[in-house]
């Protein structure tokens, strides 16, 4: 639950900072946009070693199947996601500038080995383009199910699952 909302508001502000606000603005947010996507990397690679080793909370029975594998697959693809839109953007700057990553000031994360070509800078803005609108696009989704869920006559409070404390609703359903 913490890594989920943790990364939720780091990607979100990733998504926004570059998607929702005027590109002057985009260049000079790029610098943290870099540092949080890396940290978003690192902490994508947890939730997977988590995931891997943990059994996937089984979604109440009462949401129809169609439902459940939709949100299923889709909590699939944000993992994939996770990992691949930082990473094409790690790969895009060492392809582009080969230069290190400034984390924070605290840290300097070097680039990928990766050889220095303006067509791998284009194949990697692509990708990091492509997967960072699906990302928005599978998070309206996600949002809209979670509330259409946990609202008043939605039946099963979903959102109250991802809120520590709430372990009795989680053994009924
Ligand atoms: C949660 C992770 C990330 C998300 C959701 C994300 C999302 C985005 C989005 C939506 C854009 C705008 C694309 C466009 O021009 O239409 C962008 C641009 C960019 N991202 Fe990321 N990004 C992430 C991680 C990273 C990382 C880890 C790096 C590099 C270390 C990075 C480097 C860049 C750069 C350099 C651009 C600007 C490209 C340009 O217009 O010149 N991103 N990102
Ligand atoms: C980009 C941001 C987000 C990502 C990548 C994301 C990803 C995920 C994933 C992969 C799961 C499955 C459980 C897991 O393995 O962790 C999940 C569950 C969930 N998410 Fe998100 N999420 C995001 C944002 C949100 C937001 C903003 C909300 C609030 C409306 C939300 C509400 C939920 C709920 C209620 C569940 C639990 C479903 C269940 O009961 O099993 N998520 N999310």
């Amino acid at each position: 639950m913490a890594l989920h909302w943790i990364m939720a508001a780091l990607i979100v502000w990733n998504l926004a900072s570059m998607m929702l606000t005027p590109q002057a603005w985009a260049r000079t947010l790029l610098p943290t946009h870099m540092a949080v996507g890396l940290t978003v990397l690192l902490l994508s690679l947890v939730r997977l070693l988590w995931r891997l080793t943990h059994r996937w909370p089984p979604l109440p029975a009462t949401i129809p199947l169609w439902e459940r594998r939709l949100a299923r697959g889709s909590h699939a693809l944000f993992y994939v996601l996770m990992l691949a839109v930082p990473l094409s953007g790690w790969l895009m700057v060492s392809a582009s500038s080969g230069r290190a990553v400034n984390w924070f000031g605290v840290a300097s994360i070097p680039p990928l080995p990766v050889a220095s070509s303006r067509y791998a800078v284009a194949a990697f803005y692509e990708m990091h383009e492509i997967g960072a609108t699906l990302m928005a696009g599978l998070l309206l989704l996600h949002v809209a199910g979670a509330l259409r869920h946990s609202l008043p006559d939605g039946g099963t409070p979903l959102l109250l699952r991802m809120l520590p404390r709430r372990s009795a609703y989680q053994k009924k359903s």
